[in-house]
C-alpha cells in the first residue's frame, strides 16, 4: 500500500475538495517544514558570506540545483537556471535567445498566454514571424500542419508538454525531432507536466524546458529554466545586478557564466529549499505512480461527468493528463463554480489563460477540474452529485 498521500497535505484537513491543482498545487507538510526550518535555523544569504551560516545556505542551495538537474536528467548542473516560474523562464528565452527579423517561431493554438504573449512581444520588437499550429476537434495538435510550417527560417518551436486547459499530452518527442530536422530549437513548457509525468531532457533532446515550483508542490516565486549549455552560454544576461557578474568596473562589466548570468540579485533562497523538498516529495511517491493515480482519476471522472445531460467535455485527446474542461449547455461556468464553492468544492472557471483555445472551441470559458495524487474517487462522486443538484437550481 502506498503512503497516505492525503495525510501529507494539512490544508485538506479543512475538508475542502481541491480540484484546482493545475492552477497551483497544495503543499505537503514536508515542503512547509523545509521552508520553516530554513528560516528558523539556517537562514542566511547565498554566494556571499564567508561565515558558516551563509556557507551552509549556499551549499544547500547548490544541492537543490543538482537535485533539479537529476530530476529532469540534465547533463550538467549549470544548465539549471532558477527563475520566478514558467512565465519568467519563457520570457527569459524570448528576450535573450538570438532571433531576428524574418526568423520564424512556432507555437500552438493550445498554449497558455505565457507561451504566446512573450513571442508576440518578441515579434513586435524584432520583426520575427509567429506561426501557429492549430488543434483538431479533440484538442490535439495537427502535426501535418506543423510539418508544413517548419522550414529553414524556423528558429524556435515553443510548445506545452501538457495543455493546461484541456489536459492534452503533446507528442513532444516527435515535435522535437521534427523541429531538429529543420535546425530549429525547441522550448518545452512543462508547467503542467513537471509534477505529473517523468521528463528526461537528454532522452527528449529538449533544448529548453520551463516549469514552476508552485505547480509541483513547491512554493510560489520559484521556477526553473533548463537550457542546453551550448545555448545558455551564448545568451546575454537579461537583468544586470549582483550575482550575475564576473568583474565590474565603472567602465565595463564582464558577466558570470550560466546559470548565475541569468540570476541577478539575491535569489529566492527559502523558495529554492522548498522546491528541493517538493522534488524529494515527488520522488518519494514516484512520478510513474503519480501518473497512474491521476490517470485512474481522469478515467473515472470523465465517465461520471459524461452521465450528466448537456455536459460537454472540451478536449478529448487520446493522451490526456489529469485535467478535464467542461461546459454545461445553458449554464455559465462562473455560476457553477460559485455554487460548487458553497459545497466546499474548489474548481476553476474561466478562460484558463488560454483565450485562443477558448475561441477555437467557441466558448467564453469552461469549468476545469484538475487532479493531484491526493484526490479520490469519493471526491469525484461528491463533485458529480453536487453538480447534479446545482444544475437543477441553475438550469
Ligand atoms: C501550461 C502553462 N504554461 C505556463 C504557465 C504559467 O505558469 P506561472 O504562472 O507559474 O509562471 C501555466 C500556469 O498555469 C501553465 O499552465
Amino acid at each position: 500500500m502506498m503512503k497516505n498521500i492525503r495525510g501529507d497535505f494539512p490544508i485538506l484537513k479543512q475538508g475542502i475538495i481541491y480540484l484546482d491543482s493545475a492552477a497551483t498545487s497544495q503543499k505537503p507538510q514536508a515542503v512547509i517544514d523545509a521552508m520553516n526550518h530554513f528560516y528558523a535555523h539556517e537562514y542566511a544569504t547565498v554566494h556571499r558570506g564567508v561565515y558558516s551560516l551563509s556557507a551552509n545556505a549556499t551549499q544547500k542551495y547548490n544541492q537543490v540545483r543538482e537535485k533539479i538537474a537529476q530530476f529532469i536528467n540534465a547533463e550538467r548542473v549549470d544548465e539549471i537556471v532558477f527563475t520566478k516560474g514558467t512565465t519568467d523562464s519563457i520570457n527569459l528565452v524570448a528576450q535573450t535567445y538570438p532571433i531576428g527579423k524574418g526568423d520564424e517561431i512556432i507555437i500552438s493554438e493550445m498554449e497558455h498566454h505565457s507561451n504566446i504573449v512573450p513571442w508576440q512581444m518578441l515579434c513586435e520588437r524584432t520583426g520575427a514571424i509567429l506561426k501557429i499550429i492549430p488543434v483538431n476537434d479533440r484538442a490535439e495538435l495537427d502535426l501535418e500542419i506543423y510539418q508544413s510550417l517548419l522550414n529553414s527560417r524556423t528558429k524556435l518551436v515553443s510548445i506545452a508538454h501538457v495543455a493546461n486547459s484541456t489536459g492534452t499530452i503533446n507528442p513532444i518527442e516527435t515535435i522535437i525531432k521534427m523541429a531538429h530536422a529543420h535546425g530549429a530549437k525547441v522550448l518545452i513548457d512543462a508547467a503542467q507536466s513537471a509534477a505529473h509525468l517523468p521528463i528526461d531532457v537528454q532522452r527528449l533532446d529538449a533544448d529548453f524546458l520551463a516549469f514552476s515550483g508552485h505547480k509541483m508542490f513547491g512554493p510560489t516565486g520559484i521556477g526553473v529554466l533548463y537550457g542546453k549549455y551550448e545555448f545558455l552560454e551564448k545568451m546575454p544576461p537579461l537583468q544586470g545586478g549582483g550575482d550575475m557578474i564576473e568583474l565590474v568596473t565603472l567602465e565595463k562589466t564582464t558577466y558570470a557564466k550560466p546559470p548565475l548570468r541569468f540570476e541577478a540579485g539575491t535569489p529566492s533562497i527559502a523558495q529554492v529549499m522548498g522546491l528541493g523538498a517538493a522534488v524529494d516529495y515527488i520522488e518519494q511517491i514516484g512520478l510513474e505512480n503519480i501518473a497512474a493515480i491521476e490517470h485512474q482519476l481522469l478515467e473515472y471522472a470523465t465517465a461520471k461527468l459524461l452521465e450528466i445531460p448537456d455536459l460537454r467535455i472540451i478536449g478529448t485527446a487520446e493522451r490526456k493528463a489529469g485535467i478535464i474542461s467542461f461546459c454545461v449547455e445553458g449554464v455559465h461556468h462562473l455560476d457553477l463554480a460559485v455554487f460548487l464553492d458553497l459545497e466546499g468544492i474548489a474548481i476553476r472557471s474561466g478562460h484558463h489563460c488560454a483565450q485562443p483555445l477558448m475561441k477555437r472551441f467557441c466558448v467564453p470559458g469552461t469549468n476545469r477540474i484538475s487532479f493531484a495524487p491526493f484526490n479520490t474517487f469519493e471526491e469525484i462522486d461528491t463533485l458529480v452529485s453536487a453538480l447534479q443538484s446545482t444544475l437543477k437550481v441553475l438550469s
